[in-house]
């Protein structure tokens, strides 16, 4: 049984495995190439914050596998009106085979793993979104073909997508550099952590972390959670967009990633985002083989 909670509990090798099985996948799934990893299992989908990608992605990606899931919104489980993440955990364990949640808070999703005996899967939290990031390191693979020495620049809010960003890019030997106002930088810990296992820079100046960049990410200003900011928000991110004069710093053939619901005019103009809506697509696409990716590896006994 394998959990996955965050990046930093998968070594290098082991991301390089889930990405090929993703490739893989996505192969078979273009070429109807029919199998049944997962024949007779269920999952549990508990979700504590909206999503479109991460549901669909899942539960497609169990029916491809030829399983099923099951939606579990916070709304109508126990767990919404107080019921402890202990007994939910002990409970589900025993009627399903593996659970994937949203959350608020790292620390649910590790309980829920501490006290459950089936595999669990993170979301998205405050603090990771490690389904993602598998999905964009896909999409970075597939279109510049390897990670070593390429740069990896972020721009916007330090928040749950720029600590697995930083994480998974480091992790595959890519150069890492984040622009955030100060005040909204990624974990500390995290950011200790990549300046000294790789090349990693943590600036207020967009230029200067745009610049020579092989791939630019951003994400929304006011993640899930945050909507009560939202309006003080504009005003310190203002200046952290993607947009003409940023793609102007980075390299002339850099791809824009952004992980989705996008804010168009606020962290990334409509113009870049247009023009790279093919690897934007790509990339939400990708979610659906990496989660599937995700699913064998830790579904598969
Ligand atoms: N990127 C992402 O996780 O999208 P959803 O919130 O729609 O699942
Ligand atoms: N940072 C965003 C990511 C959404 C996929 C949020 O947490 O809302």
């Amino acid at each position: 049984m394998t959990n996955l909670l965050k990046l930093m509990d998968l070594s290098a090798k082991e991301i390089i495995e889930i990405l090929n099985t993703a490739d893989q996948l996505k192969f078979e799934k273009k070429n109807r190439i029919p199998h049944r990893l997962l024949e007779g299992k269920v999952l549990g989908l508990i979700f504590e914050k909206s999503s479109t990608r991460t549901r669909v992605s899942f539960e497609v990606g169990m029916f491809d596998l030829g399983g099923m899931s099951l939606f579990l919104s916070s709304r109508d489980l126990q767990i919404g009106r107080g019921e402890a993440v202990q007994d939910t955990a002990r409970v589900l364990s025993r009627y399903l085979d593996g659970i994937m949640i949203r959350t608020f808070a790292q620390e649910e999703v590790e309980a829920l793993a501490r006290f459950g005996t089936i595999p669990i899967i993170n979301g998205l939290t405050d603090y990771c979104h490690p389904c993602q990031v598998l999905a964009d390191l896909m999409t970075i693979r597939e279109i510049k073909g390897s990670f070593e020495g390429r740069k990896l620049c972020y721009i916007g809010d330090g928040n749950n997508m720029t600590n697995s960003l930083i994480v998974g890019g480091i992790k595959l030997g890519m150069d890492v550099s984040v622009a955030c106002p100060k005040g909204y930088e990624p974990d500390a810990e995290i950011m200790k952590w990549a300046a000294k296992n790789g090349n990693f820079v943590c600036t207020e100046d967009v230029f200067a972390a745009a610049a020579d960049s092989d791939v630019l990410y951003t994400d929304v200003w006011a993640s899930m959670g945050q909507e009560s900011e939202a309006e003080k928000r504009k005003k310190i991110f203002k200046s952290y967009q993607i947009n003409d004069e940023t793609m102007k710093a980075a390299k002339s053939d850099a791809i824009v990633l952004h992980c989705l619901p996008a804010h168009r005019e606020e962290e990334i103009t409509s113009t870049v985002f247009e023009k790279h809506s093919a690897e934007i697509f790509e990339e939400a696409e990708n979610r659906l083989h990496a989660q599937k990716a995700v699913l064998v590896k830790c579904l598969r006994d």
